[in-house]
């Protein structure tokens, strides 16, 4: 890669991404569009972690599918390492080793009928000129890294536990010394003291290898411990961005506090201002004018019901509400 590595500048950089679906409503009718990201924009530096929160349907998994490079964006652009992917096939080979992927459920995303020897050499056989011995050799390498025992590597993925399969994931995404590795949802389906082993694997590993997270979770007790900065996203859009104490110690936009509310852990004391989440979350098919959030939003005038709300600097992050830039929202 010709970008310096370590060059000034997040390693990670998303702007204005959107990302529209041709929905098919029948044959006698065109297709609808439906916009699952509006134009969001954020950075990310090396060996940090970027959390990305919203109710289901509000774009994280599109997003993460845009930084993995699974798909392209509908406009907007991508600047990996200060590269674009669109720059051609070459680039987007050398950025897909750079920026690697962990699921939720490890069980649909390693093949059933290989063993995890095979599951984490399969990187290195597509990728790099090295021989059986030197493979083997990483393999095991690896599998040391994540807690995994040598032994293991004849086995297939249906004879490990949830969170050692959830091991096998996030080894065979390290195999090609990624800088960026987006987690969708990666401990969501494990109980909770698994979820706290690997949550700490993954900070080991963030920290031996200076990784760079896109941490995607609807769980804020779990973003709170892991991420240094969080984005919430409310149908397709950035409703508020800042930095963990901001975002956790002050929240600004209704739907924030709404979430910070319903969330279990939440502060006590915090209680006057809870705030309860009403109504369906619109379709992303027909979002409303204005403010997306207006119909559920207490604070919503009119103002909110025509005027789309831009993403602005207000009370030490990023946030899009006209109740907060008018002072309302206090
Ligand atoms: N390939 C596709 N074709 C059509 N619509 C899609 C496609 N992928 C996603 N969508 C729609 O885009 C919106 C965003 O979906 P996405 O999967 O990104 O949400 P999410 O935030 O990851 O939700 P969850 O928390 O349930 O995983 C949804 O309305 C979804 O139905
Ligand atoms: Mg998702």
């Amino acid at each position: 890669m010709s970008a310096a590595p370590g060059a000034a500048g997040p390693v990670l950089r998303a702007e204005s991404l959107v990302r529209s679906y041709k929905i098919s409503r029948g044959m006698l009718r065109p297709p609808a569009e439906l916009q699952a990201l509006r134009g969001v924009s954020f950075g990310l530096d090396t060996g940090h972690t970027l959390a990305v929160v919203g109710e289901s349907g509000c774009g994280k998994s599109t997003l993460a599918r845009l930084v993995t490079m699974i798909e392209p964006p509908t406009s907007g652009r991508l600047l990996i390492d200060g590269h674009d992917p669109a720059e051609g096939p070459a680039t987007r080979r050398r950025l897909r080793e750079a920026v690697q992927i962990v699921f939720q459920d490890p069980y649909g995303s390693l093949n059933p009928r290989q063993k995890v020897a095979s599951i984490l050499g399969e990187p290195l056989l597509i990728n790099r000129r090295m021989s059986a011995a030197e493979r083997r050799e990483a393999v095991a390498a690896m599998m040391a890294q994540v807690g995994l025992r040598p032994e293991q590597a004849q086995r297939y993925p249906h004879m490990f536990s949830g969170g050692q399969r959830q091991r096998v994931a996030v080894a065979r995404a390290l195999m090609l010394n990624p800088r960026i590795v987006v987690l969708d949802e990666p401990v969501s389906a494990l109980d909770l003291s698994i979820q706290a082993q690997i949550l700490n694997l993954l900070v080991e590993l963030q920290d031996r290898y200076r990784l760079a997270y896109l941490f995607i979770s609807h769980n804020l007790s779990v973003v709170r411990h892991f991420a240094e900065a969080v984005l919430v996203m409310y149908l397709g859009r950035v409703v508020e961005h800042g930095g963990r104490e901001a975002v956790f110690a002050s929240p600004q936009h209704p739907y924030t506090r709404a979430l910070l509310s319903a969330s279990p852990t939440a502060d006590p004391a915090r209680r006057g201002r809870r705030i309860k989440l009403v109504g369906e979350l619109p379709s992303p098919l027909h979002p409303p004018p204005g403010c997306p959030f207006n119909p559920r939003c207490p604070l919503a005038n009119e103002r909110c019901r025509i005027e789309t709300p831009p993403l602005q600097q207000l009370n030490g992050r990023l946030v899009a509400c006209h109740a907060v830039e008018e002072g309302r929202a206090d």
